[in-house]
């Protein structure tokens, strides 16, 4: 099953945006992080106590946007896998949602 997230200019380039979409009958928000034609998205969950990640709707990276950080706890994750690599989930891993890119939009496949 393929669900339209959003389009690609919907996320500033080097940054983040949340998104809800619905899988398999399932309505759920997502965190999208972009880095120029590529995405990177996961469940706006941290694996912590399960909390929304955004400081603000839409922003989940550190201050230098080189990992997502979780607005709760201050957890670090990395960007292009999702993996804690400080903070009190260090070792766990955001849920992934794979997605590709076509034609300026971006599926969740
Ligand atoms: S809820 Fe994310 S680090 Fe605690």
């Amino acid at each position: 099953m393929t669900v339209e997230l959003c389009r690609l200019d919907d996320i500033a380039d080097g940054d983040s945006n949340r998104f809800v979409a619905e899988m398999g009958g399932v309505r759920r928000g997502y965190l999208a992080v972009r880095q120029g034609p590529r995405v990177f998205v996961y469940g706006n969950s941290c694996p912590h106590i399960g909390a929304p990640l955004d400081f603000l709707p839409g922003e989940f990276l550190n201050a230098e946007k080189t990992h997502i950080m979780c607005s709760t706890h201050g957890a670090l994750f990395r960007i292009e896998d999702g993996y804690c690599i400080s903070g009190p989930c260090a070792g766990k891993s955001l849920i992934p949602a794979p997605a590709e890119v076509r034609e300026g939009i971006v599926y969740l496949v």
